[in-house]
C-alpha cells in the first residue's frame, strides 16, 4: 500500500491538483470532503452527523473520519495507492494513518504541503464554482466555463457556490486550518517526508509534485 498526502489551507488548490495529476500518476484520489459531501447528500447517519460541523466550518470529529478511512483502507487490497486531500486533518488522524499503514508494512511517501498567501486563498475560495453534475470547478475570476452558466464538461445549468464558501465561513476554515491542522506539518517534517510546494501557478504546481511523485 501506499500513500501521499496533499496538505495545505482551504483554497491551496488540493482539489485542483489531484485533478491535474490523475494523468499522470495511478493513485486514487481520496478527498473526506468531497466524501462527507455525498454523505450529507444522501442523508446518511455520517452525513447528519457532519453537516452541522461543515456549515460553521469546523472539523468533523477524528472517530467519523478516522471510521470512513479505516473502512477505506479495509476495502482496498494490499497494494493500493492512495492520495489523500483533505485528511489527515489533526495529529490523531495522521497517528490512526501511520498505524493503518505499518498493518501493511508501510508508511506514508510524501505530504506535499501547497503554500499560498492569505488572500488568494480567500478571492480563490469565495470565486469557486462548482457543477453540481459532475463536480468540475470553476472559478469566476480565472476560470469560467465557455458558455456562462453552462459547465464545459457535461452541459448542465446547475452550477452552484458550496455552502461554506462564504467569506465568514471561510474565515473560520483559515482559523481552523492554523488551530488543529497546521501542527501537521511540524509532524510530517519530523518524519522527514514534508515537500513544500509554491502554489500559486497551476502548472509549476503540477511539475515540482511530479518530480518528486516519481521517486515515491
Ligand atoms: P474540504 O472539502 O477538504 O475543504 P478544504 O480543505 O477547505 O479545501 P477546499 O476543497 O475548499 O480547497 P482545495 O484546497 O481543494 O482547493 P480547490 O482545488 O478546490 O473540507 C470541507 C469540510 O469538510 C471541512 O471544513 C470539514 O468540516 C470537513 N472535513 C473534511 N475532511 C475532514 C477531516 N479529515 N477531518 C475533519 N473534518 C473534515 O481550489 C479552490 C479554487 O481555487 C477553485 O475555484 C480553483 O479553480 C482555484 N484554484 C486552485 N488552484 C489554482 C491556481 N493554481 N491558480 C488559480 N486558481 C486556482
Amino acid at each position: 500500500m501506499k500513500a501521499v498526502i496533499l496538505l495545505g489551507p482551504p483554497g491551496s488548490g488540493k482539489g485542483t491538483v489531484a485533478e491535474d495529476l490523475k494523468e499522470s500518476v495511478h493513485f486514487e484520489h481520496v478527498s473526506t470532503g468531497d466524501m462527507l459531501r455525498s454523505a450529507v447528500k444522501a442523508e446518511s447517519p455520517v452525513g447528519l452527523e457532519a453537516k452541522s460541523y461543515m456549515e460553521k466550518g469546523e472539523l468533523v470529529p477524528d472517530e467519523v473520519i478516522i471510521k470512513l478511512i479505516e473502512d477505506l483502507l479495509r476495502a482496498g487490497s494490499g497494494d493500493a495507492k492512495y492520495m489523500f486531500d483533505g485528511f489527515p486533518r489533526t495529529v490523531r488522524q495522521a497517528e490512526m494513518l501511520d498505524a493503518s499503514l505499518a498493518g501493511y508494512g508501510s508508511r506514508v511517501s510524501a505530504a506535499f504541503l501547497l503554500e499560498v498567501p492569505r488572500e488568494v486563498l480567500v478571492r480563490r475560495i469565495c470565486g469557486r464554482r462548482i457543477c453540481r453534475q459532475c463536480g468540475a470547478v470553476y472559478n469566476i475570476h480565472t476560470k469560467r466555463p465557455a458558455v456562462d452558466g453552462v459547465c464545459d464538461q457535461c452541459g448542465s445549468t446547475d452550477i452552484y457556490q458550496r455552502p461554506d464558501d462564504n467569506e465568514e465561513t471561510l474565515n473560520n476554515r483559515l482559523d481552523v486550518y492554523e488551530q488543529q491542522t497546521a501542527s501537521l506539518i511540524e509532524f510530517y517534517d519530523r518524519a522527514g517526508v514534508l515537500v513544500r510546494v509554491p502554489a500559486e501557478d497551476r502548472l509549476e504546481t503540477e511539475e515540482k509534485i511530479l518530480e518528486v511523485f516519481h521517486t515515491v
